[in-house]
């Protein structure tokens, strides 16, 4: 849903990476969706893919019986604006686009890519009423990926041997990279790299993206769109990866009522579990700040729901 440049670059790694068989595109700007489609159905000779493409304007039962659906409609980012300044005009549309898709695919999994992502994730949860593993908010994917490049480039290691995570809400100041536990090949970075490095690896992980809406004048998607795709193969092709994803806490680590990044198991039934994290003191007081922020925004929705 939105076949803007997260949406389009979704579909794109969806079929480079032969995560699904068919992909439809959905947008409300007229033959976008058609043209977005067409243009990339056309490197399947090339490229050596057999993920159908299909664009659609507005037509939701192009779309009827899809497994995952992508909630990637709304305006982006425009510099100098926090995803905050979004929440007006994308509830409006998060909630209509949630409950069409509903209509045609009573059996989805939505995952809510448009920002703020973990309330437009709480509104989307509330206003289908649907159970709490299928909603997800794709965020902490994206931010962990990342933590784990600056921490390769700190570290002038390659990306693929870092692990490491990134909690807590989808936003410059809400986010929590857990440096203690990220590691190289399982030995904690700390080995490496000091206190102050650290900080510095956090503090650009956090303004992550706002880095990348000032150098292109809008919101990035080549990393938002492969993180998409990777938590859609994790649904897809049941792989059971455990993703920091926003989803529906219910007293897990001490919230209620609330959408934000945590850990979580995902397979083909969508939040299999959520994985308890044993934060430390500074790290709980972290998270607790995060949901507070995020909860002060969900109060905003008061007049969407
Ligand atoms: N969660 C994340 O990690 C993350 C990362 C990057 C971007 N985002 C967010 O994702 C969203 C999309 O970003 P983008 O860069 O692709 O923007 P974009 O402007 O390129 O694409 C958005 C598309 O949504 C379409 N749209 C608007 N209303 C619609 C409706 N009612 N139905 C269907 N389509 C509709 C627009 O026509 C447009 O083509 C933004 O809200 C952005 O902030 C989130």
């Amino acid at each position: 849903m939105g076949a803007g440049n997260v949406g389009a670059s979704c579909a794109e790694y969806i079929a480079l990476k032969r995560i699904a068989s068919k992909v439809v595109l959905l947008d409300i700007k007229e033959g976008f969706a058609e043209g977005k489609a067409l243009d990339l159905y056309q490197t399947a000779t090339t490229l050596g893919f057999n993920t159908s493409i299909e664009g659609v304007t507005n037509n939701y039962k192009a779309t009827a019986g899809s497994d995952v659906v992508v909630i990637t409609s709304g305006i982006p980012r425009k510099p100098g604006m926090t995803r905050e300044e979004l929440i007006g005009i994308n509830a409006g549309i998060v909630k209509s686009v949630s409950e069409n898709i509903l209509e045609h695919s009573p059996e989805a999994i939505i995952v809510v890519v448009s920002n703020p992502m973990d309330t437009m994730t709480y509104l989307a949860l509330k206003a289908t009423g649907l159970p709490k593993n299928r909603i997800i908010g794709m965020g902490g994917a994206l931010d962990s990926s990342r933590f784990k490049t600056y921490l390769s480039l700190a570290l002038q290691k390659p990306a693929n041997d870092i692990h490491g995570m990134v909690i807590g809400g989808h936003g410059d100041t809400t986010m929590i990279p857990l440096t203690r536990l990220a590691s190289y090949n399982g030995v904690p970075v700390s080995q490496f790299l000091s206190q102050t490095a650290l900080e510095q690896v956090a503090a650009d992980t956090m303004v992550g993206g706002a880095t990348l809406t000032k150098l292109l004048g809008t919101s990035a998607w080549y990393a938002p769109g492969a993180s998409v795709a990777y938590l859609v193969d994790s649904i897809l092709n049941d792989q059971k990866r455990m993703i920091p994803c926003s989803v529906y806490l219910d007293g897990e680590y001490g919230q209620n009522d609330i959408c934000i990044g945590v850990p979580c198991i995902i397979d083909a039934s969508g939040v299999a579990s959520i994985v308890s994290l044993d934060l430390n003191a500074a790290e709980q007081e972290k998270f607790n700040q995060s949901a507070a922020a995020v909860r002060n925004m969900n109060d905003a929705l008061q007049t969407v729901l």
